[in-house]
């Protein structure tokens, strides 16, 4: 293949006959290769460029065809590693990414994550979801980043940014407000025009931003037009109004017409083996007229100008991976090129970073050994252990057994191994002189539990009591709390055991109603944190790192008190709680949530002082914070910028807009700043739909460590 002109020089490492080298990929303008793209579609026959906007059989989740001008695309998900393939790592899910509030290592993450997708010859990475978390029973809140348009915005970014440094096409999805399972390939997800832009475009116009080179598009409708066939959606609002230059696919199965849709602006149907709708379909309707031949060549060029952006013409290894094929998980086909390099460090490392101590009584936290007596502790529940399965027993991990660290469904991907929780705790405990005991039947009788909880000597006794919530695409979970069995562990243990610390593996939000009981000392929500669980547990757990993430979503005193349900009886389903999601509705209608947004503790403690806000101009305004660790140890915190707009604007009580994760030694104090410009400063106007700023009038910067736990705050006019 011809080789074009170079504008900026990376370096990545290519994997050849499983010996890592260092190879030169060259990125380009988006301007310079959509040049190359024309000169290519151009000399391209019809059949050719039909069958670049169409799925075939292949290796991968998704294949084009090879053709004289242009190679065949592998598309394969997904947001947790590689799908259906051996050899691979199961990294940390997106919410824990978006737990960590740490924008290196979600950069560092995206990395990882796409340079395996890169050693498998993967031209497309079918990740990372950025759905919103409307309603904590969403199958899929785990393959992505919270409640809170902002954070997941950045999250996004840094995502994207650090998978395409490695020359792999990232593919943020699903486009857009697909925010449940329940009918998914048929509801309407109906929303007015500002809440729309200002919650549910706001991550995909950040990924823009980052030129992002694809987006998938949602099964769902958005305001009863198919999310793959709406022009308002794919033409105005993704290309014109945020500039998009990459390509949309649909989700597989996701199209439902072939004018229609590439005239609204979807440039791929991808589909299971062959599409339906476009190939020959489409190549039918350009000869009739109903979509023009430049369209066609818009829609090529897309594809063929992304491919170019990212450097996939130089040296792109070949594909190594067969993860299309309908098996038995365990017994993959795959050739399994051993991709895994050193990511485990980076998947413990995220691990700990995204594990939330939402509780810690009496500093029962960090557990420590006294080396002069040997302690036990009893680690319980049946989410502590190995399952009666192994890892990897159904295809798509969807008959979940022991401990939780990976949905199911097309996120999730094929454990090298997992570190459980038991095995964690129990390799770190000896350094301590700790015995772990261990009792993982959840069902395990009354007085079984209290003869094992008795008989530890250890004093203070400490038993670690887990509890998971299973989460899987195409099903919401039928209720707000850990699985029932889990419950009845939880119960036990706390009832007999004096210091109970309770680990929860969710990936959303979730019913905690043992979090008053006087027993439980401390409550951990380590997410789903991938195959090193156990370790990255472990490092909280006993200190060795200092807990620094934070809730990406609000945990509820009551289901009820969420603005949003699921319902088995709607298949149009009302957004009606606007621009009130997550903790903009708690804080509007006054509802204590148990553990609100933001918030996360650590083992020390922070100060902040001399808050000073300047308005630099009418687009800039800056803010400096002091802050000072004023604890023990050194760690971590996570401060966040809140901004309330004029009272007119018609905006929530307040509203994120940045944060900074700031590791402090003890004493030490750093000065944080936030830039806030025209976009944190801008709401949509619908009147001349646009963004602009509410002037004149007052706004208020306030700099917390938590939604509810405000620091400082000061006003200003722009
Ligand atoms: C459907 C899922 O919604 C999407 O996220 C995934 O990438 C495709 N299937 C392909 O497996």
């Amino acid at each position: 293949m011809q080789q074009y002109g170079i504008l900026v020089t990376c370096w990545i490492l290519l994997l050849v006959n499983n010996v890592i080298v260092t190879i030169a990929v060259d990125e380009r303008s988006w301007i310079e290769s959509y040049e190359i793209a024309r000169s290519i579609v151009e000399t391209m026959t019809i059949d050719e460029k039909v069958q670049l906007t169409i799925s075939t059989n292949g290796p991968c989740t998704g294949n084009t065809a090879k053709t004289s001008r242009f190679p065949a695309l592998c598309l394969n998900d997904g947001p947790m590693g590689v799908r259906g393939s051996k050899k691979t790592s199961v990294f940390t899910s997106g919410i824990n990414a978006a737990a960590s509030f740490d924008r290196e290592l979600i950069y560092q993450r995206g990395v990882n994550i796409a340079q395996e997708f890169y050693d498998k010859g993967i031209n497309v990475w079918l990740g990372p979801a950025n759905d919103l978390l409307r309603n904590p029973r969403a199958g899929r809140n785990w393959e992505a980043f919270g409640e809170d348009p902002v954070l997941s915005g950045i999250t996004t970014v840094e995502t994207i940014k650090g998978a395409q440094s490695q020359g792999v096409i990232a593919t943020v999805k699903h486009y857009t407000a697909n925010n449940q399972e329940t009918y998914r390939k048929h509801m309407s997800s109906n929303i007015d025009e500002r809440t729309l832009h200002e919650l549910y475009l706001w991550p995909f116009q950040r990924a823009v931003e980052a030129e992002v080179g694809a987006i998938m598009c949602g099964y769902n409708k958005v305001n009863d037009v198919y999310a793959c066939e709406n022009e308002e959606l794919l033409t105005h609002d993704l290309r014109e109004e945020m500039g998009f230059k990459g390509w949309v696919m649909s989700d597989w199965g996701a199209t439902h017409s072939t004018a229609k849709a590439a005239n609204a602006g979807l440039d791929m149907e991808m589909n299971l083996g062959r599409g339906n709708y476009y190939g020959d379909k489409l190549k039918t309707a350009v000869e009739r007229g109903q979509v023009s031949l430049q369209t066609l060549n818009n829609m090529v060029e897309r594809i063929v100008a992304t491919f170019y952006k990212v450097g996939q013409d130089q040296n792109f290894p070949e594909v190594q991976v067969n993860t299309n094929i309908p098996v038995i998980s365990g017994a993959l086909l795959d050739p399994g090129v051993d991709v895994q390099r050193n990511h485990k460090e980076g998947i413990r490392k995220m691990g700990a970073a995204s594990t939330i101590l939402l509780r810690n009584r009496n500093n029962i936290l960090p557990i420590r050994g006294d080396k002069l007596h040997e302690r036990q502790i009893v680690v319980a529940g049946s989410d502590a252990g190995a399952g009666v399965l192994p890892p990897n027993s159904c295809p798509l991990n969807m008959c979940p057994d022991g401990s939780i660290a990976m949905g199911g469904g097309s996120g999730s991907a094929h454990y090298p191994y997992l570190i459980t929780p038991l095995e964690g705790i129990t390799e770190r405990a000896k350094n301590e002189f700790i015995e772990v005991k261990a009792i993982l039947q959840d069902t395990s009788l009354v007085s079984d539990v209290l003869t094992i909880v008795s008989t530890t000597v250890s004093a203070p006794d400490t038993c670690i009591v887990f509890g998971s919530a299973f989460a899987a695409e195409g099903i919401d979970r039928p209720f707000y709390g850990v699985d029932p069995q889990h419950l009845l562990i939880i119960n036990h243990i706390s009832n007999v055991c004096e210091n109970t610390i309770v680990v929860i593996h969710s990936g959303a939000p979730i019913d905690l109603p043992f979090a008053n009981h006087p027993n439980v000392k401390a409550i951990v929500w380590a997410g789903y944190p991938g195959q090193e669980s156990g370790h990255a547990l472990a490092d909280i757990l006993f200190g060795d790192i200092n807990p620094s993430a934070r809730l990406p979503f609000t945990i509820a005193k009551n289901y009820d008190d969420y603005p949003s349900d699921i319902s088995l009886f709607e298949h149009e389903v009302s957004y009606k709680e606007k621009l009130l999601l997550g903790y903009r509705w708690f804080d509007a209608k006054g509802i204590d949530p148990l553990f609100e947004f933001g918030f996360g503790l650590s083992y020390t403690t922070f100060s902040y002082n001399d808050l000073q806000v300047q308005v630099l101009d009418k687009e800039h305004v800056e803010a400096l914070i002091s802050v000072r660790n004023i604890g023990q140890t050194s760690g971590a915190e996570v401060v966040q910028a809140y901004l309330s707009f004029p009272e007119n604007a018609g905006e929530p009580p307040k509203v994120l807009r940045g944060f900074e994760k700031v590791f402090l030694e003890q004493d030490e104090e750093k000065i944080v700043s936030f830039q806030l410009l025209k976009t944190e400063l801008s709401i949509w106007d619908t009147n001349t739909h646009t963004w602009i700023i509410p002037s004149p009038g007052q706004y208020t910067l306030h700099i917390g460590a938590s939604s509810r736990d405000i620091r400082a705050s000061a006003p200003f006019s722009l």
